[in-house]
């Protein structure tokens, strides 16, 4: 990408403010899971179990397993789906990265050879499909699922 720049002072300090603003951004992608700030971790987890819980805050498929919004981050990126043995972190992103905006069909399984399903199952999915938040440092509302997703993928 070519641009072409005045000179001047006005002119160079936005040139800074873009700098800035790429570098923070670059920051934050690929940011080891355990350097998230605690207000993402919170909100993520929040969701999650307000979304997930019911059927993954136990049993065999539980990646929210304590009270401690903390714990149920490092569990996601570092305990295991016993079946499909990825981490939750990835087995998430998968599941929950739909091909609209607008929630699947309840008789479209993501994966018929495998019965496997997009998440999450039942009125949550509705639920999900509707509501949105206003992430911090940000005016503007998103949908919940990609603010999760995002959040997922920007830490590893
Ligand atoms: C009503 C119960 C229910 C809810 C709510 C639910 N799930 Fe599930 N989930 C299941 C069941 C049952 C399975 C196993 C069958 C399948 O994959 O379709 C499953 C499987 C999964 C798997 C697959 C594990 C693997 O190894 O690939 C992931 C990941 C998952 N769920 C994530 C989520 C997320 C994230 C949410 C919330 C956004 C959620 N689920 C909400 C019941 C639920």
């Amino acid at each position: 990408m070519l641009i072409t720049l005045n000179t001047g002072a006005f002119a160079q300090s936005s040139v800074n403010s873009i700098h800035a603003d790429l570098n923070s951004e670059s920051f934050l992608l690929n940011t080891p899971f355990d350097q998230a700030p605690e207000p993402t971790v919170t909100l993520v987890v929040k969701s999650l179990k307000t979304y997930c819980g019911a059927c993954h805050g136990l049993g065999k498929l539980n990646f929210l397993p304590s009270e401690d919004y903390a714990e149920n981050w490092k569990t996601i990126y570092t305990a295991t789906s016993p079946s499909t043995g990825r981490v939750w972190r990835d087995a998430i992103i998968d599941v929950i990265s739909w091909p609209t905006e607008a929630p699947p069909a309840f008789d479209q399984v993501k994966d018929p050879l495998t019965g496997r399903d997009w998440m999450p199952k039942g009125i949550k999915r509705l639920q999900m499909g509707e509501a949105t938040i206003v992430p911090q440092n940000s005016d503007t509302p998103i949908g919940i699922r990609s603010y999760i997703l995002e959040e997922l993928s920007n830490f590893q």
